[in-house]
């Protein structure tokens, strides 16, 4: 884990409240990996005071980036946007464990919205999985994602792009095909793709998302409920990134 001052080479918006930063971080980029994630300082007074989380998109080796991609929800990101190239930001990192990369194995990908920024990475580090998406209408990095798939499958709820539906029915009708699956996106989303793997006897892994404070283990903010007798797990340290059969949604 370093802690740095980077440098912002680009920050623009590629949809409506969704950005994709890239930060000049060479030293930080050498130790980390897909699924991991940065805590980010938005700003130089202590408002916001915590800092923010964002998960690494993608790794530029050649050029020692590191890309970010994230939604606008509140005072920290709506920050973040304002910020310009050539503008310094303070970012603790890599943090967490990522994804467990099979290389050998039959994969699957399957993220919504927002929930595909870790994924990119991810996807390069695979054998051309099969890449699901979905999205509620305006849809990103789709042709980013499809050049590191075998198959790729585009979902809208409004059917505006791709298919109409969720991508988790086609993958319903697939799952014979995997051996391995991750995922992150909307709780509802990740919540289905965790029973179908379980119910198929299939291995996955969730990207999980909770409200961090240090975002190293020490504040607790971040605890989630686990199969493990109700135990907690920090999803800063234990996590982000999860056995789904270690986490626990419904009660
Ligand atoms: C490991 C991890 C990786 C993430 N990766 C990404 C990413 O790549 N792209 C992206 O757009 N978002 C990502 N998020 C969510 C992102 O951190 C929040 O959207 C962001 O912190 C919201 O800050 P805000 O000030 O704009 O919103 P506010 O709602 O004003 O935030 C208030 C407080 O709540 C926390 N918070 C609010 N929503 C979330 C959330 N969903 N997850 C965690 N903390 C939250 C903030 O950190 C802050 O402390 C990630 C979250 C985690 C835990
Ligand atoms: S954010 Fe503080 S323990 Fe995880």
């Amino acid at each position: 884990m370093l802690i740095e001052n980077c440098r912002i080479v680009s920050n623009e918006s590629i949809k409506v409240d969704v950005f994709k930063m890239e930060i000049y971080c060479p030293s930080m980029l050498t130790i980390a990996s897909a699924g991991q994630f940065l805590h980010l300082r938005i700003s130089d007074s202590y408002d916001p005071l915590l800092r923010r989380p964002l998960s690494i998109c993608s790794l530029d080796t050649q050029k020692g980036l590191i890309v970010l991609l994230y939604k606008v929800i509140g005072k920290g990101t709506e920050l973040l946007s304002k910020k310009r190239m050539g503008d310094i930001v303070n970012v603790i990192g890599p943090l967490g464990k990522g994804f467990p990369i099979y290389k050998d194995k039959k994969t699957a990908i399957i993220g919504g919205g927002i929930g595909i920024a870790p994924l990119l990475e991810l996807s390069k580090h695979l054998n051309y999985p099969d890449i699901y998406l979905g999205f509620k209408n305006d849809v990103f990095l789709i042709e980013d994602f499809k050049g590191y798939s075998r198959t790729f499958y585009l979902y809208t709820e409004d059917g505006s792009d791709g298919e109409k539906g969720f991508p988790t029915n086609m993958f319903f009708h697939n799952i014979d095909k995997y051996e391995i699956v991750y995922t992150c996106g909307p709780k509802a989303m990740i919540a289905t793709v965790k029973d179908i793997c379980e119910e198929n006897n299939v291995e996955c892994y969730i990207s999980m998302e909770e409200k961090m404070g240090c975002g190293i283990g020490a504040c607790l903010t971040c605890s989630c409920k686990t199969n493990n007798k109700g135990k907690y797990k920090k999803v800063c340290i234990d996590g982000p990134v999860f056995n789904s059969k270690e986490v626990v949604f419904h009660d």
